[in-house]
């Protein structure tokens, strides 16, 4: 058996429960946990949904990338990744390479009642269920391309933790 990955990275749609969940593992495992969302709230001084605003998708979506070039340098870390990183191909190439890929699969009908209107997210459209199931779909068949899928839809944040961590010990020791 492989020992364990440098860095596990968690993927999902919006609502799927990665931080949650990831900082969870992190405990499990003795491991550290960042959530790049807030480490790019950090870095720039400003919510996303802030930087959606004013700067843009295209300039929050570059500091995504560098704080994850950054975190890809690390050790024994769980890190949570915001809904639209893993749709970028060199990032998907770093994490793929930089550690193993873990695909938090949660229903449409999870996520939405977990976001309600979504405060804080400004790619989530609450008004239009068609587009947001066309938008879930696109974005199901790029995170189908992890390592690992853990259905992540019904149970707590510490079940799907547990099971995010079985899944990972069956490979690795
Ligand atoms: C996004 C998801 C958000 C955040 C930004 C864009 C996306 O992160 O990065 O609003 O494109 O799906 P969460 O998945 O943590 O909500």
């Amino acid at each position: 058996m492989p020992s364990l990955p440098r860095i596990l990275f968690l993927v999902g749609f919006m609502g799927s429960g990665k931080s949650e969940v990831g900082r969870r593992v992190a405990a499990d495992l003795g491991w550290s946990f960042e959530d790049t969302d807030r480490a790019v709230e950090r870095e720039r001084g400003q919510s996303v949904e802030r930087i959606f605003q004013e700067a843009g998708e295209e300039r929050f979506r570059e500091a995504e990338r560098a704080v994850l070039r950054e975190l890809s340098g690390r050790v024994a870390i769980v890190v949570a990744t915001g809904g639209g990183l893993f749709l970028d191909r060199s990032s998907r190439h770093l994490m793929k390479h930089g550690g193993a890929t873990v695909w938090l699969d949660a229903g449409l009908e999870t996520v939405r009642r977990r976001l309600g209107p979504g405060t804080g997210r400004p790619l989530w459209n609450a008004t239009d269920p068609i587009a947001l199931r066309a938008f879930y779909g696109r974005r199901r068949a790029v995170y189908a391309l992890c390592d690992f899928r853990v259905d992540a839809s019904a149970d707590t944040p510490d079940e799907v933790a547990a099971r995010v961590v079985r899944t990972i010990h069956a490979v690795y020791h």
